[in-house]
């Protein structure tokens, strides 16, 4: 080999070495030394927001996501919720509302970059933190550690998921440039390094070891401890109220060098049923962020825009006692629940000009919305008389009742039913004597509705009847645990149930398919046909209604409210729009985004109503949302707010 041709040799291995500086290629990574991020060798810092594609019908995510750039983001970030893609074990949907890949692609057409956050545990005031209830089928799993059956699906639902971002990242020419791995682990009580460093090792596995890995904890030592790992850059999360140089000097401790980050900054909050609304300031938010991006740091805005929680999808918390997330995910974010820009997203605007430029062009405006009116239900029949359409398969007989997770129906409505064992002529306790309702019990005998019991709440009630006469039991699901210690958060009747001195036993267990006959036509393509005006006494328990939205030639977004209904669920044209519950309130209102109705054919509207309708059984499809306030009684509930 004579010189020259050795030269060349090492020439070009040089250019292939620095390949990403000589051609181009693009490049995202930590600079230690400059204390920010570095894309394509040049310092960079984002300005992000929170939006949740499974929380928004498809068909309005690029909507969404130009708003988002209008405002002036430079990247959105997304959390990956594990249930809503495998629904059942093994079993993995990512098309139509699941299409991660088609929203990562509108995002990318956008021009926004993307900052991934596939859990597996998520949080986001999502049923069970993004966690499949079917975990649970183990029931002493211990989630989120190193328990081999949770590692075991973890990986199983990470070797399907992990590769199909592998050409959404950044560096190959996707729009992904960061991804989070698990989230506030700190908070969990396990603090099980070698859980995190299996995710660590997984992660790096299928995206390559150059893959900018993160993790997020709340403020304190504690969490900042438990949640970071070497390898995986630590930031923070943190609201209006506290002191931003305090908060990132706790960052600092974890992360002497590398960029300032705030991952989840509060623009609003969640509510509970019974709740207050929740409000956070404009001109704080706005203050605050402007403060944050004058530091240099990169921020993500949480939510940017929040979106709802359809079907069954709400979370819960359980601090002391039990609280469900309303339907409702508008979060007092920039975008509102129905992608409309609010005085709040005006002004981060106004502040993220001062330090980048902004898109020209006006912000897309709200999108029109129609107040179609009133629409008069008829009663469908009692849920006790319709098991025929609703649990096909029939009932499944144990001595004891079991559990949502042991009948394999994770989600929803459950009848128990079973006989008084002897005559209660008089007012009889019914008890849950270890809080084993999971998460409200309507009951009634012989069709007869006599109350509820609720979780943490309600545990006794009073039953009277004969021997032999039939007792139904609805459970409801209100939607699992998902923050917290107590996120193994079975549903169903978990323990007996006491009637006087005797034990109920010889249950008929019904898994009940609501969604599954409606999504089938039922109940207008049923032949039961409802009478118009149904005979009904003081109490009604379970009864479904139905009823139709003439056509008007438009499709435009609306707001349904149930006013003076009590609480229950509702769907339109088979869509699970979720639960209403006006006497807990604060959510009045029901967004129901405009493609969903058809305008040229009769709209289905059928109606669960759990407790007692309304003598006009009509509910009102407004323009406008109603979120914070309370019909009724207000609820003497106390709320004790935290942080998840
Ligand atoms: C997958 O999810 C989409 C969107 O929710 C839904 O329309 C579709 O029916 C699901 N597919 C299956 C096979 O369950
Ligand atoms: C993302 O957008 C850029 C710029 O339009 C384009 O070059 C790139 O191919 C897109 N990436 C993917 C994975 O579609
Ligand atoms: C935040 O804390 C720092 C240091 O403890 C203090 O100097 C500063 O005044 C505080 N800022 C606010 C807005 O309270
Ligand atoms: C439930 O429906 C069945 C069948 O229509 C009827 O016999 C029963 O009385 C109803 N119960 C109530 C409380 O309306
Ligand atoms: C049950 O009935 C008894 C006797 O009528 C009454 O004292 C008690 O308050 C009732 N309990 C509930 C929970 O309604
Ligand atoms: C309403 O239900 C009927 C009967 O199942 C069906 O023919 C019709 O298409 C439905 N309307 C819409 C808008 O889906
Ligand atoms: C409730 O919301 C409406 C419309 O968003 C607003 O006009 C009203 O002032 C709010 N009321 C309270 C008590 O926050």
């Amino acid at each position: 080999m004579d010189t020259k041709t050795v030269f060349s040799l090492l020439y070009f291995a040089f250019l292939a070495a620095n390949r990403t500086v000589v051609s181009g290629a693009p490049s995202f990574s930590i600079d230690y030394k400059n204390n920010c991020f570095q894309k394509d060798g040049k310092p960079f810092q984002y300005v992000s927001g929170s939006i949740h594609y499974s929380r928004i019908p498809h068909y309005y995510w690029k909507d969404r996501l130009l708003k988002m750039y209008m405002a002036g983001l430079n990247a959105v970030q997304i959390y990956v919720p594990w249930n809503f893609h495998e629904e059942k074990r093994g079993v993995y949907n990512f098309t139509g509302d699941r299409d991660l890949e088609n929203f990562l692609d509108l995002a990318n057409q956008t021009g926004l970059l993307v900052i991934l956050r596939p859990g597996p545990y998520i949080c986001a005031e999502w049923e069970m933190g993004g966690l499949p209830a079917w975990l649970l089928q183990k029931p002493n799993i211990v989630l989120r550690s190193a328990d081999t059956d949770y590692l075991e699906a973890v990986s199983s639902w990470m070797a399907v998921l992990l590769p199909k971002m592998r050409r959404w990242l950044y560096t190959n020419g996707g729009n992904i440039i960061t991804v989070q791995v698990e989230n506030e682990y700190g908070s969990y009580y396990t603090c099980d390094y070698n859980y995190m460093r299996h995710l660590r090792t997984l992660f790096q596995f299928f995206l390559g070891d150059k893959t900018v890995l993160f993790t997020t904890d709340g403020n304190t030592d504690r969490e900042m401890t438990c949640g970071t790992l070497e390898g995986m850059y630590a930031t923070i999360d943190f609201g209006t109220d506290v002191n931003i140089s305090q908060a990132f000097s706790r960052q600092r401790r974890f992360e002497p060098r590398g960029p300032l980050v705030n991952s989840e900054f509060y623009t609003g909050w969640l509510d509970h049923w019974g709740d207050q609304h929740a409000q956070v300031d404009t001109q704080k938010v706005s203050r605050m962020l402007g403060e944050m991006l004058s530091m240099g740091a990169s921020v993500n805005m949480y939510m940017f825009e929040g979106g709802t929680n359809f079907g069954y999808w709400n979370g819960a918390d359980h601090d002391n006692r039990f609280r469900s997330v309303v339907t409702s995910y508008d979060y007092n974010a920039p975008l509102s629940e129905a992608g409309d820009p609010t005085e709040k997203l005006l002004a981060i605007r106004d502040t993220i000009s001062k330090f980048r430029d902004i898109p020209m062009g006006p912000m897309p405006p709200a999108s029109p919305k129609m107040a179609y009116g009133f629409v008069t239900l008829t009663m469908v029949g009692n849920l006790s008389s319709l098991l025929d359409t609703l649990s096909p398969q029939g009932p499944v007989r144990s001595l004891y009742p079991l559990s949502f997770e042991e009948m394999k129906q994770y989600y929803g409505f459950m009848l128990y039913r079973t006989k008084l064992p002897r005559d209660l002529p008089e007012d009889t306790p019914l008890i849950s004597p270890l809080n084993g309702v999971h998460d409200r019990a309507y009951v009634s005998v012989c069709g007869v509705f006599q109350g509820l019991l609720e979780r943490d709440t309600t545990l006794v009630m009073n039953l009277t009847g004969k021997q032999g006469d039939q007792v139904d039991v609805l459970v409801e699901n209100m939607g699992r645990v998902n923050f917290g210690s107590k996120i193994n958060d079975f549903k169903g009747l978990l323990s007996n149930l006491i009637l006087g001195k005797d034990v109920l036993t010889d249950w008929q267990i019904y898994r009940l398919d609501i969604d599954g006959a409606i999504a089938s036509g039922w109940p207008q393509s049923g032949q039961r046909r409802s009478s118009p005006n149904p005979v009904r006494g003081p109490s009604d328990g379970p009864v479904f209604y139905q009823g139709t939205l003439p056509p008007n030639g438009l499709a435009w977004d609306t707001f349904l409210r149930l006013n003076e209904w009590t609480k229950g669920q509702v769907w339109i044209n088979g869509v699970n729009l979720g639960r209403y519950w006006p006497k807990r309130g604060p959510q009045q209102t029901l967004y129901v985004p405009g493609p969903l109705l058809s305008p040229t054919q009769p709209n289905n509207i059928t109606v669960l109503e759990l407790e007692r309708a309304p003598p006009h059984t009509r509910v009102l499809f407004m323009d406008r949302p109603q979120l914070n306030s309370t019909a009724g009684k207000t609820s003497q509930l106390q709320t004790t707010d935290r942080q998840t």
